[in-house]
């Protein structure tokens, strides 16, 4: 097994023992701290191993966090497809197009602003319930759209959805899966995500032939159903009872996913320990100015993460190959081609983070990102006119994308997760994370005017130019965090050093 200092949030041995409530990293308790990787715990060696339908029940939460990534990154890949049928179906502008597109990250950010209300007081199941009900309803709504309104406002439902699902799915997973299997499904969820995009690709590549978007867009009710029912027979979160005072249906609970006394004890024994830390993230924020810092940070990365340009080709690809002279058929291809070469670069990330630490990695992918995006708007310029040039430019964009999944993508969650300080995480991290659905909205409502406004060559520069300029942001404020215990990262924030210092 290999050693470092400090639990690492790709690796999967690690998030075995540490997980945060939204999936995207692993963060330990401060007041009662487990043993880092490498590290024996302390009680482990009594632990009994889990009980035969304890195993069944962890193997049902699995499905569940790969439902609830997978509808995530559906809806990310789902309309970049669609766009081109559905625009010539309407005759609507780039403009109304742009807001078809946006919205749904809007409503995500509303969304996911509303899911910490939600889910504290309806309860995890229940704000669940709510949001599969909500993606199915938006999906069908989508596929029957009669007008581009009709399409703007289920679109929006979506978002909601995913805002809902995206908060709380996690958030429950970490809440209520085993330890042994807690790593391997945030792993999956990540994962999930990247892979939900990919098939979201390929079912539009499918649909294309026939130019059917209504499909594209209405059968992602499908995998939204299967979530429903997946819900509906889960039991609600041991910690929420916990907090509600419902102690005994949490120990019911338990008995259902653990089935073994000294595991449940255990467990109940940590759950009252973390409730003993209160959240007061918004009083801490008025009152430390070395909290806002770190909020600041957060929602910094997050603005960089978009500004990657990333989900300009998410959304957008099948436009931007027809910008390098492909038919329809070809676009939706390499559309598809783009989203495995996602899934198949996050593998890079989880690789490397341990080893390189998180600003090399960064560094590397902006300088990979800059030049792919650049050579990108470059050959552009120049003009696109043989096969050759064609297949050069569709590699820079996948360089590009192998940059962006190999670095930011997955690093910049790493990061918004390790920087708050434990009394408030929560807030900090619910800031980036709204942070990164309304720079995502942004940047989506944005591409098309500046493409009609600027011109192709030009933006593609644009975020090149983004992407130097995160080379110095990195430089400047970045901390580097492998290795190094949250406590140290926490006393070092508050003591005022400079942010990227922070860290080692
Ligand atoms: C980003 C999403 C993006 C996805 C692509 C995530 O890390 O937050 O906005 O669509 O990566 O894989």
């Amino acid at each position: 097994m290999r050693k470092h200092g400090r639990p690492n949030p790709l690796c999967a041995a690690c998030l075995r023992r540490y997980a945060r409530p939204d999936g995207f990293e692993a963060v330990p308790h401060q007041t009662a701290r487990t043993p880092f990787h490498g590290e024996k715990p302390m009680s482990d060696t009594t632990a009994p191993p889990a009980a035969a339908h304890g195993k069944a029940a962890a193997v049902f939460v699995c499905i569940l966090a790969a439902l609830a990534g997978l509808m995530f990154g559906l809806d990310i890949g789902v309309i970049s497809g669609a766009q081109q049928f559905l625009q010539k179906d309407f005759g609507i502008s780039d403009d109304t197009l742009g807001w078809i597109v946006s919205v749904m990250m809007l409503g995500a950010a509303l969304g996911a602003l509303v899911a910490g209300w939600l889910s504290s007081h309806l309860g995890r199941k229940r704000t669940m319930i709510l949001g599969a009900v909500l993606f199915v309803g938006g999906s069908v709504l989508c596929g029957l759209a009669w007008t581009p309104e009709v399409l703007i406002v289920g679109r929006l439902v979506l978002g909601v959805a995913i805002g809902l699902a995206s908060f709380t799915a996690p958030l429950y997973l970490a809440e209520v899966a085993p330890e042994s299997i807690r790593g391997a499904m945030i792993s999956l969820y990540q994962l999930m995500i990247t892979i939900g995009i990919l098939v979201a690709f390929l079912s539009d590549t499918a649909f294309s032939y026939s130019g059917n978007w209504r499909w594209m867009l209405g059968v992602i009710a499908i995998p939204g159903a299967l979530f429903l029912l997946g819900v509906a027979f889960l039991p609600e979160s041991p910690r929420w009872l916990m907090m509600k005072g419902r102690e005994p249906e949490a120990e019911h609970v338990l008995q259902r996913l653990l089935g073994n006394r000294d595991a449940i004890a255990r467990e109940i024994g940590e759950i009252r320990e973390q409730l003993k830390t209160p959240q007061r993230g918004v009083h801490m924020f008025m009152q430390n100015a070395n909290f806002r810092r770190s909020v600041g940070l957060g929602v910094l990365l997050q603005v960089m993460q978009q500004l990657t340009g990333m989900n300009v080709v998410m959304y957008y690809a099948p436009r931007i190959f027809q910008g390098m002279g492909y038919d329809t058929e070809s676009q939706m291809w390499f559309t598809a081609i783009v989203g495995l070469v996602n899934v198949l670069a996050t593998f890079i990330a989880i690789g490397l983070v341990d080893k390189l630490g998180r600003k090399p990695i960064l560094y590397i992918g902006f300088v990979v990102m800059a030049i792919g995006l650049g050579v990108v708007g470059t050959m552009m310029k120049l003009g696109i006119h043989t096969h050759g040039q064609q297949f050069f430019t569709v590699g820079m964009l996948l360089v590009f994308i192998v940059g962006f999944a190999m670095s930011a993508g997955p690093l910049i969650w790493t990061l918004c997760s390790e920087i708050q300080p434990l009394k408030g995480r929560d807030f900090g991290i619910g800031c980036s994370t709204f942070t990164n659905w309304v720079a995502n909205w942004l940047v989506g409502l944005s591409f098309l005017p500046l493409l009609n406004g600027i011109g192709q060559a030009e933006t593609f520069w644009l975020y090149a130019a983004f992407n130097v300029v995160f080379i110095a942001f990195t430089f400047w404020l970045v901390p580097e965090t492998k290795g190094v215990t949250l406590e140290q990262i926490e006393r070092k924030l508050m003591a005022g050093q400079p942010l990227r210092r922070i860290g080692q």
